[in-house]
């Protein structure tokens, strides 16, 4: 099957990548959000970026300023907007991008399997939720797959994608074709907690608390170590800190209630103290480290 048309619902820190790595594959795309409050905004940040990217290609002599212009223009020419999800009808492939809540995500899928053509293939980007579930909520689950981008998406060149069990072939070979136009790199997996990435990363920085909240080591060489000793560009408790505590837990807490016996996904006291009492990470200030701005302080 051949897409052609993708709508995006959700065009915030994730939504409005999607919206602009899929404009600049080539695909039509129609932007939605909730209100047009919210949608004047998705488009504005889509707009920012595609210039940025525009004047980057000048820059570093991609592009002259003439081409570069002319392609921002065709770029942000492929992208609709709406308000109302009865404009995705059409759409061949809709990729969901709204806020992390399993009941929020079911009820917009049920609504979208009323109202989309029936070879409509649905999306979710969801970081932690089964994608199963909403596969059953969108009366379609043969349709459905995970697209798994990464923060920030013009960036990032993963996109994991999943499948169920009861997803068609045809259907995960077309998402994986589609990120592939997206310029990502695309991996497959099952519908397993945190897929690929972060089913690896999330019990990394658990046992790097853990580990701190024991005293076998200061975190600031827990970092280090991982730093030099793995080349890897930050600590894990810096990272946690830049995923911010309150989404760590959240993406736990969710993981512990279906599988309560995994011993990967205990969750440390101090993280459960430190969001309890407002120290949410780079964003607050402070979590396991002080932050002024971007700065540790
Ligand atoms: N932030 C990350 O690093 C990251 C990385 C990968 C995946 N994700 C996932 O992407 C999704 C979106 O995360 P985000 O960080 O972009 O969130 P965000 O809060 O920046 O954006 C969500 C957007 O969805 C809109 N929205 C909410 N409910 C809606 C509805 N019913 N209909 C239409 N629009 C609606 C909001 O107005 C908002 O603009 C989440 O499922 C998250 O788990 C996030």
């Amino acid at each position: 099957m051949e897409i052609k048309k993708v709508g995006v619902i959700g065009c915030g820190l994730m939504g409005h990548g999607i919206c602009q790595v899929a404009a600049q594959g080539g695909f039509d795309v129609v932007a939605c959000e909730s209100d047009q409050g919210a949608l004047d905004k998705g488009v504005a940040r889509i707009e920012r970026s595609i210039e940025k990217l525009a004047s980057k290609s000048v820059a570093k002599g991609k592009r002259s300023e003439d081409d570069a212009r002319a392609w921002a223009k065709e770029v942000r020419g492929r992208i609709t907007s709406t308000s109302d999800t009865a404009a995705l009808a059409d759409c061949d492939l809709v990729i969901e991008a709204i806020v992390e809540n399993l009941d929020v995500k079911k009820t917009l899928f049920a609504g979208l399997g009323k109202v989309c053509k029936p070879e409509t293939v649905f999306a979710s980007n969801t970081s932690s939720f089964p994608i199963g579930e909403m596969a059953a909520a969108s009366g379609r689950p043969a349709r459905f797959v995970g697209l798994h981008f990464f923060n920030p998406v013009q960036l990032m060149r993963l996109v994991e994608v999943v499948r169920t069990d009861e997803t068609d072939e045809d259907v995960f070979a077309s998402a994986r074709a589609f990120g592939e136009s997206c310029g990502k790199v695309p991996v497959a997996c099952k519908d397993t907690p945190g897929f690929v990435v972060n089913r690896l990363l999330v019990p990394y920085m658990v046992q790097s608390i853990q580990m701190l909240d024991r005293g076998d080591a200061t975190k600031e060489d827990i970092d280090a170590a991982m730093q030099y000793g793995c080349g890897y560009p930050m600590g894990p408790l810096t990272l946690t800190d830049y995923v911010g505590l309150d989404t760590t837990l959240s993406i736990l807490e969710g993981w512990t209630n279906r599988y309560p016996d995994e011993a990967a996904f205990a969750i440390p006291a101090s993280l459960r103290e430190k969001v309890a009492s407002g120290k949410l990470g780079r964003k607050t200030g402070e979590g396991y480290y002080k932050w002024d701005g971007d700065k540790k302080s």
